[in-house]
């Protein structure tokens, strides 16, 4: 991963633990509504992909494990993982295009009110994503993958030279020469791997985006209704399809790209077409970038008119992220693809301990604050949710009462002890389980293994309790009662 040149470490700490009768008094265990549904508290688990469901997109016994023990710690609202939203293969990516997946997912709903024993509400990430693949070995590339163009013949000043011998002359060329004979999206898949984008208008199914995906994302925010979840987040953030309609660098012609209200379009026409779709009762709401990081991306000011366009909307929620783009991605090993949590977009997304000045903890907070105010000055009430290096009450408490947000996000820190809510509220703060912000987590991740984290995978496990399949690491942190 990409680090600040500065490194400076920096250490989280549980800050002033509160006693339970401050805790039941602070903001941040007040209740909020998002739309039609209460969150009994402000505190957000967002969504986290643990490479836990099937090949084919199935819940597993270790997705139920997984969200059944963040559920215990009784959070305000827990988002489940980017779940994709077509019915096409997608390695263990959680899916929800089609009904066959509803089974399990209905499960995993029962089994959240149970563990929370009612308390959390259950919000369901729904996303879609273009064609990446892996880094080719340069010579499948040039025998298999690159389409012989007349430019490359006549960049070779070989007319008539046989397709076969042309591909072999290309393989023999130095990497000065190949960048000269390539098109920039050939070198791209070359060095890379090849990837989709939302501006490669010589394909109909990417012209077609704008038509298909309201459709898509509305069947499965009606799947998800029917699962029992609480309200869908359209996902808009990072490097996927929704985001990259909204980022800077989007500059269709179709009046999907280009002018900030053409970029908007399609992200407002998929909220209406789900919002239209669902119940009353249904929560939507999205998940989008306070800034891209990325030269030439979408800046804060951006993301300010995006706000107020959704909250004019109605939606329901609006959560903030930040980075994460593919287009600072770092390059992949030959036989991997590209991650788009490498580069300093990816930095900025997940931030580690070593870090600058700013320090890893609150990137995300005068963005989101500058988001919430406009969002308040156009008159708009809709809840926003920060997240980035949030890890104690005390910080939890600041934002809350600086207006930076209304809900508090953590994910790594939720990850590394998933009752940090509940020790907090019943005054048991000082034993919760502080992220240290490795990105050991993140590692996995990347690597699409089981993500763990290393402040309790290590820990023995009791009866009853997975381990991943090489049975080295535990899948879910240990379980915390409080004392009696
Ligand atoms: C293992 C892992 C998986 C993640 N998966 C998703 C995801 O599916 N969707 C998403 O929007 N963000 C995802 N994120 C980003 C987090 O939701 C969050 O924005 C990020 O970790 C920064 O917040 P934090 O500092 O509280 O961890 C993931 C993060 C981690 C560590
Ligand atoms: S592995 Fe654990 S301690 Fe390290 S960043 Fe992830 S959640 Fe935090």
């Amino acid at each position: 991963m990409w680090r600040p040149p500065q490194r400076i470490r920096y250490e989280a700490s549980a800050g002033r633990v509160p006693s339970a009768a401050e805790a039941a008094a602070s903001r941040l265990f007040s209740p909020i509504d998002i739309g039609p549904v209460r969150l009994v508290q402000r505190t957000w688990v967002p969504a986290m992909v643990p490479w836990r469901a099937t090949d084919d997109g199935y819940v597993t016994e270790e997705v139920i494990d997984w969200y059944e023990r963040f559920a215990r710690g009784m959070p305000g609202a827990i988002v489940v993982e980017a779940t994709g939203i077509r019915d096409v293969p997608s390695g263990p990516l959680l899916r929800i295009g089609h009904d066959r997946f509803l089974p399990g997912l209905t499960r995993l709903v029962e089994t959240v009110r149970h563990a929370s024993g009612g308390r959390t509400r259950l919000l369901i990430q729904l996303i879609d994503f273009l064609a990446i693949r892996r880094r080719p070995e340069p010579k499948k590339f040039f025998e298999r993958f690159l389409s012989i163009t007349p430019a490359h013949r006549a960049a070779l000043g070989a007319p008539d030279l046989p397709d076969a011998e042309l591909r072999a002359r290309l393989s023999a060329l130095s990497e000065s020469e190949l960048k000269r004979v390539l098109a920039e999206e050939e070198w791209e898949s070359l060095q890379f791997g090849f990837r989709e984008r939302v501006t490669d208008m010589q394909h109909a199914h990417i012209r077609n985006l704008p038509q298909v995906l309201p459709g898509l994302f509305a069947e499965a925010a009606q799947r998800a209704e029917k699962a029992g979840f609480d309200g869908v987040e359209l996902h808009y953030a990072h490097a996927y399809t929704m985001a990259s309609f909204l980022s800077r660098t989007n500059t269709r012609g179709d009046g999907y790209g280009g002018a900030l209200e053409n970029r908007v379009r399609l992200p407002l026409e998929v909220f209406a077409e789900v919002r239209h779709r669902a119940a009353k009762t249904f929560a939507v709401g999205c998940r989008y970038l306070a800034d891209e990081c990325i030269d030439g991306g979408s800046s804060v000011d951006d993301a300010v008119h995006f706000g107020v366009a959704f909250a004019r909307a109605g939606m329901d929620f609006i959560s903030l992220s930040r980075g994460g783009k593919f287009d600072d991605a770092k390059q992949p090993t030959v036989g991997a693809a590209a991650y788009p949590y490498t580069g300093r977009s990816g930095y900025e997304c997940m931030p580690q301990f070593i870090s600058d000045e700013r320090g890893p903890f609150g990137r995300n907070a005068e963005p989101s604050a500058a988001i919430r105010n406009a969002i308040r000055g156009a008159g708009g009430d809709v809840p926003v949710v920060c997240t980035g290096g949030i890890h104690n009450f005390e910080m939890a408490e600041d934002y809350l009462a600086r207006g930076v947000c209304d809900i508090v996000g953590a994910a790594r820190q939720s990850l590394a002890d998933p009752d940090w809510f509940r020790k907090t509220l019943l005054g048991f703060g000082g034993e919760v389980r502080v992220c240290e912000y490795t990105n050991y987590c993140e590692g996995l991740d990347q690597k699409h293994k089981p993500v763990t984290c290393q402040l309790w995978d290590k820990l023995p496990a009791g009866a009853g309790e997975r381990l991943t399949p090489d049975g080295r690491r535990r899948l879910t942190a240990p379980a915390w009662n409080p004392p009696r």
